[in-house]
């Protein structure tokens, strides 16, 4: 792999070549399952895991994939620490460093926040999601379950929806970014008040006609803590309702938390309704997926 970051903060770092290393690294983890017999690349290492927003997936995924090889995770949450009396990310940051831990997973609500911390620290940063622009390991483990569902390296010939709250989501353009440098067609779709001005790759609010050329469609949630408001006709505008899915044979995703009912129908969302549904495939890959780049980065 030519990548040689010290960091892990945005795709826009990495080009096709990298993304691939490390997706076929996780591949390789995935494969040999529970066989998997970890050299320990993060033995008597320690992992901080900083998340000053809420998160299920990402923050325990990073401590398997942590344990999975070998080290040990501490979790500091938003709530609970001293950044409640006013203490400062960086500063936050900078007394981890100072406990000795081997590198920082951070969620938080400033966009720059994890490159803030990395220009301070002498250790790796990985960013866990930043304000609405960046997630990059939920990128990249969505770009491993999509190639493992196509069978292939890269998503050369794909055509991929990503459906709805674009305005506030960080997977959104995360993935716009990490999906077409893997050769994809992104048409992100929605309704105008949540669709934002910047974005880079084409855009529609006719859901149904976007679903008819697709091969995968990405879900996303409407995040009312964000402020989004949504009309009564969502649901039946933007929602992976059952209908739809029953005409749409390509794969089903959504990086979740779910808004059942909303986004996507309750039925269309159980794992067993299809086996397009790539729903907890995404959450199965996200721990291989982070244990490659820890590996990368601090094994
Ligand atoms: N997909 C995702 O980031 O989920 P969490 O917020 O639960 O980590």
């Amino acid at each position: 792999m030519a990548w040689n970051g010290r960091h892990f903060l945005s795709l826009a770092d990495l080009n096709c070549e990298d993304m691939i290393g490390l997706m076929k690294r996780a591949t390789h983890f995935l494969d040999a399952g529970d066989r998997y017999e970890p050299d320990s690349p993060l033995t008597g290492k320690i992992i901080a895991n900083l998340f000053m927003e809420n998160s299920t997936r990402t923050r325990c995924s990073f401590a398997i994939a942590t344990k999975r090889l070998g080290g040990d995770s501490i979790d500091l949450l938003g709530s609970t620490s001293s950044a409640s009396k006013g203490e400062t990310l960086v500063d936050t940051a900078l007394n981890l460093e100072a406990m000795g831990v081997a590198g920082i997973v951070v969620r938080c609500s400033e966009e720059s926040g994890p490159q803030e911390i990395a220009g301070q620290v002498g250790i790796p940063v990985i960013n866990a999601g930043s304000g609405t622009t960046a997630h990059p390991t939920q990128a990249l483990l969505d770009a491993v379950t999509l190639t493992r569902y196509f069978g292939k390296d890269d998503l050369s010939g794909e055509h991929i929806a990503i459906v709805g709250d674009i305005k506030h989501s960080r997977v959104a353009m995360s993935n716009i970014e990490g999906l077409t440098k893997l050769g994809a067609k992104v048409t992100v779709v929605g309704p105008e008040e949540l669709m934002p001005n910047n974005i880079t790759c084409e855009s529609s609010s006719d859901f149904d006609s976007v679903l008819a050329e697709v091969s995968a469609t990405m879900m996303l949630r409407v995040q009312f803590e964000r402020d989004a408001k949504v009309g009564e006709d969502y649901r039946d505008k933007f929602g992976l309702t059952q209908e739809r899915a029953q005409k749409f044979s390509g794969a089903i995703l959504h990086p979740g938390p779910i808004n059942r009912g909303l986004e996507i129908d309750e039925n269309v969302a159980n794992i067993n309704s299809s086996p397009h549904n790539l729903i907890l495939s995404q959450v199965t890959n996200g721990v291989a997926t982070r244990m490659a780049i820890l590996e990368h980065l601090i094994g």
